[in-house]
């Protein structure tokens, strides 16, 4: 099975331009900055041309390490000119920025903490193995660098000129069933990445993080690959949703199954437009598709529930002790998505499907050979008359 099969895990050096240094507060350039990210980028390059994936996503990976290499050693906030605020999270604004030097246009994000100097390095630390991480379905990553002035680390990484899957929704109000199946087989292809070449999970797989270009690719973003980063948010969270899974939010074991429940609970949620716990009533379901945007309609305005949120002990309360959400059967879904999603939303992680399983369902063959154009959807998306 090919997500059992051994991993071919490149061997990859991080120029020490691309570290932090834990003594000072900004990361110190090598001795010999141009050749130590130029052999980086060759390696990168190399590790590249033994992946299993296209001749096209091997050419865009190749340039985007070719940008990489223009930028060369750290990056700090002088650099950087900000365009427009592209969104903000529990802890975080992303903003589209361009960087001053070589004019590659970026997302920057700024995280901000209330911790500790000693956990901010080791964050920074940690986030540099991002530099690691090459797939054609994991957003690029440029580097990180911290400002002392405002006290905030910054994440530079490719910007997506489709954005968010969130963002998208909004102004669709509903996803039609071949996009999210490329969606889909994107998606199990970065954690089955992330799991086999990086051995991490992604833990945070929700529609904000799946991120979309006029390319037609389909990435995702902020994954747990710095464990302190992942504890330093665990206090923030401010949220009327949730994603994780049932074994998540009881505190077990969890493993890549968790994530498969998060991408099973995203799927309905852009299915039919609204987050699905608790279940909409079938006259709001009924409204919500009415309202979905066909290309060169004006914005939907909101798919909101007309019923008050749950307050957030209810929601986790209804996640693990009630029925999971599933797919309405009275609606325009085929048979093979509504089960592949029933089989993502099992409540025992031992019984959920695993990526093999999934990769070997109906839903999944057809939508991996499905030549649906992904790149007119997101033009579409970009092109109507919404913000
Ligand atoms: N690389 C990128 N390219 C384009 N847009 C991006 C990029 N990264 C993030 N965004 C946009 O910025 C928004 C904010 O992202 P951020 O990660 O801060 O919050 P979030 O994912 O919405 O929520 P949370 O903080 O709970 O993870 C996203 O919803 C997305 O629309
Ligand atoms: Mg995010």
């Amino acid at each position: 099975m090919a997500s059992r099969r051994k991993p071919n895990k490149p061997i990859l050096t991080i120029p020490s331009c691309a570290t932090v240094n834990e003594r000072s507060p900004t990361p110190s350039p090598p001795p010999n900055q141009e050749s130590s990210m130029d052999s980086f980028v060759r390696q990168l390059k190399e590790a590249v041309e033994e992946a299993e994936i296209t001749s096209d996503q091997r050419a865009r990976m190749n340039e985007f390490f070719n940008q990489k290499a223009l930028l060369g050693s750290e990056m700090s906030d002088e650099d950087f000119e900000k365009i427009h605020e592209l969104g903000a999270g529990n802890g975080g604004v992303v903003s589209k920025v361009r960087h001053l030097k070589s004019g590659i246009i970026m997302a920057r994000k700024l995280i901000r903490l209330e911790i500790k100097p000693t956990i901010r390095y080791r964050i920074m630390q940690e986030l540099t193995v991002l530099h690691k991480c090459n797939s054609p379905y994991i957003v690029g990553f440029y580097g990180t660098f911290f400002s002392p002035t405002v006290g905030e680390i910054s994440l530079c990484m490719e910007y997506m000129d489709g954005g968010s899957l969130d963002l998208i929704l909004k102004k669709v109000g509903r996803i039609p069933e071949p996009i999210l199946g490329k969606i889909t087989v994107a998606v199990l292809e970065g954690l089955k990445y992330l799991r086999y070449q990086q051995q991490v999970l992604h833990r945070d797989v929700k529609p904000s993080n799946l991120l979309v270009n006029t390319r037609g690719e389909i990435k995702m973003c902020d994954f747990g690959v710095s464990g302190e980063l992942i504890n330093s948010k665990a206090n923030t969270f401010v949220g009327t949703r949730s994603y994780m899974s049932p074994e998540r939010l009881l505190g077990t074991r969890y493993n890549i199954r968790s994530d498969i429940w998060s991408l099973g609970l995203s799927l309905i949620e852009m299915a039919i437009g609204q987050y699905p716990i608790p279940p909409p009533d079938p006259a709001t379901l009924r409204e919500n598709k009415d309202k979905t945007l066909t290309a060169g309609d004006t914005a939907v305005e909101d798919n909101a529930d007309p019923r008050p949120p749950m307050a957030i002990f209810e929601l986790l309360n209804y996640i693990v002790n009630e029925n999971p959400p599933s797919l309405p059967a009275d609606d325009c879904f085929s048979e093979p998505f509504r089960d592949f999603v029933s089989k993502c939303l099992i409540k025992d992680p031992q019984s959920r499907s695993d990526i093999a399983d999934l990769e070997a369902h109906e839903f999944y063959i057809i939508s991996r050979n499905s030549d649906v154009d992904m790149a007119e959807f997101v033009k579409g998306t970009i092109n109507s008359n919404c913000q």
